[in-house]
């Protein structure tokens, strides 16, 4: 499974929570797709799979945002969620991140990068890479592009 047809938001929630369920600690996603693409929407479904706390919104004005797991939801990772175009140009948005001093690191947490356009040329280590369109009917097709890792094999039993 590598392009998937998402019509409206809750399929977009929904396939954050699928995709959560392939997710472990330690794993970085950079999402990319224009303006109102859906990214945060994904990350909120992400979130939910992941049994984390709070309200996921854009994090335009923080530069990355923890939530915690919330173990009565079957929590058990952290959520890292920040927005690229905080970031500045280092190559590794992870090192940028734990700079942050968060109080939670990248190895221990699932992180969610929202790219802006013309940012995901930089290059990292292992990753997910994820990109969101619009249709012209507002649908929206996620492209889900393995970089290193054992994405593949994990992607392969998405359900
Ligand atoms: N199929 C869909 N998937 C996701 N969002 C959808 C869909 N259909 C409509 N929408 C709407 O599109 C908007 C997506 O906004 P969202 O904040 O998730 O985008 P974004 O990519 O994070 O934008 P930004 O670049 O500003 O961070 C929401 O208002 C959502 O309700
Ligand atoms: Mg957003």
């Amino acid at each position: 499974m590598s392009v998937v047809t998402l019509p409206t938001v809750e399929d977009t929630h929904a396939f954050g929570r699928r995709l959560a369920g392939a997710l472990r600690a330690g794993d970085l996603l950079l999402l990319t797709g224009p303006l109102g693409a859906g990214k945060t929407a994904l990350t909120q479904g992400i979130g939910a799979g992941l049994g984390v706390r709070g309200d996921i919104t854009s994090p335009t004005f923080v530069i990355a945002r923890v939530h915690r797991p919330d173990p009565a939801r079957g929590g058990a990772v952290a959520l890292v969620h920040a927005d690229a175009y905080r970031l500045g140009d280092a190559a590794d948005p992870r090192a940028e991140i734990d700079d942050l001093d968060l109080d939670a690191s990248v190895d221990d947490s699932v992180t969610v990068v929202e790219w802006g356009e013309g940012l995901v040329e930089q290059l990292v280590d292992a990753h997910l890479r994820v990109r969101i369109d619009r249709r012209d009917d507002d649908t929206r097709v996620v492209e889900l592009e393995p970089v290193g890792g054992d994405w593949p094999t994990r992607l392969a039993t998405l359900p």
